[in-house]
């Protein structure tokens, strides 16, 4: 018997402070054109003092977990995205487990910064596909509002706090063209570029949590290739073609990005699932709040092919295609 995941239920959480672009131009040299005219970003939440990225990933879970009819003790896999972690350990997905009252199975993070999603999907899809699972809670959760250097202009208002979740099931994969769920994820890393997005400081190195560095100019340029080679690869491997997508649920780091990767694959801004306006780049959260935005509001509906893609530090990069 081989198996494949399906994506029952999608949730979101976003922290109740919203700050605009005209706030932040009262903390540094900024305004909101520019900030709107470079990147789309609007406005950003952010956590309140004393919520933490379990809360928020917590919130984020038990509404897939609601949508979806499903008991909290279903679940036997709990695989939580974030660079932002409560604590250094133990691990955020075992905080998150621990509040929605599960005593069994495994909960455990992945660290892989803005590709944090894609890696974890990928992670708990071959957990499911090798017979290891059968329903995983994917958690994406991040409070970046905690290590960002609030005087550095050029990457304070760039991001913003919240989280996802979506759960997989395991079905008995029959090999039908269309059966629903994830068709394929491919995750790449390349660590010669870690001077252009990092934080700088660890519990390993400076006992800090530190702050984070981007070379902005840098990182774009090579999201937008690597994030393309991802997309090609994907297409390739299920021997689709960009026709057969019908919704692009992409990382919100630039909405010049996501316009680049959507002219590039011939689709139209009305096939883009777009939230960096309302919340700014949340890093590993962003493509599970960006889906859940699509599907809460109707715009994808069962049977639909989203192609999913990101790039963040490390360089890391990925891209998923499933069928909804
Ligand atoms: O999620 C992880 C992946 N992250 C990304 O993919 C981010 C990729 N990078 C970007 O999105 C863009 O590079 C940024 C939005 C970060 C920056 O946009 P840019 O068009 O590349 O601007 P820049 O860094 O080249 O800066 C252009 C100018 C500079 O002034 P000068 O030197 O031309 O006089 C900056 O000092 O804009 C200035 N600037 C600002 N001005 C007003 C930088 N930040 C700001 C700001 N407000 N917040």
């Amino acid at each position: 018997m081989s198996y494949c995941s399906k994506v029952v239920s999608c949730g979101a959480y976003l922290p109740q402070r919203v700050m605009t672009n005209v706030e932040m131009s009262s903390m540094v040299e900024t305004d909101d054109s520019w900030i709107e005219k470079r990147t789309g970003i609007k406005q950003r939440h952010i956590a309140a003092e004393g919520e933490f990225t379990s809360d928020l990933g917590f919130a984020a879970a038990k509404s897939a977990l609601v949508a979806a009819s499903l008991r909290p003790d279903s679940i036997d896999l709990i695989v939580c995205a974030t660079s932002t972690p409560d604590e250094t350990f133990p691990a955020t997905a075992t905080r998150i487990q621990h509040r929605l009252g599960i005593r069994g199975g495994a909960a455990f993070d992945v660290q892989a910064v803005c590709s944090g999603f894609i890696y974890a999907l990928s992670v708990a899809d071959n957990f499911v596909r090798c017979g290891q699972a059968k329903r995983v809670l994917v958690v994406a959760a991040e409070t970046f509002s905690r290590i960002l250097d609030w005087s550095d202009r050029s990457t304070c208002v760039l991001f913003g706090d919240g989280a996802g979740a979506v759960v997989l099931e395991s079905i008995a994969s029959n090999g039908a063209d269309k059966q629903r769920g994830v068709l394929s994820t491919h995750i790449y890393s390349d660590g010669d570029h870690h001077d252009s997005l990092y934080v700088d400081g660890g519990p390993g190195s400076t006992r800090t949590t530190g702050f984070l560095r981007m070379r902005g100019r840098e990182v774009f340029k090579h999201a937008v290739t690597r994030m393309a080679e991802a997309i090609d690869t994907a297409l390739e491997a299920n021997a689709l073609t960009p026709g057969d997508i019908d919704w692009m649920v992409p990382h919100q780091a630039n909405i010049r990005i996501i316009e680049a990767m959507a002219k590039r694959l011939n689709l139209s801004m009305d096939q883009v699932v777009v939230t960096i306006d309302k919340h700014a780049n949340t890093s590993a959260a962003s493509i599970p709040l960006a889906l859940y935005s699509g599907v809460s509001d109707g715009r994808i509906k069962e049977g639909d092919v989203l192609l999913l893609e990101a790039m963040g530090g490390g360089f890391t990069w990925g891209s998923t295609l499933l069928r909804w």
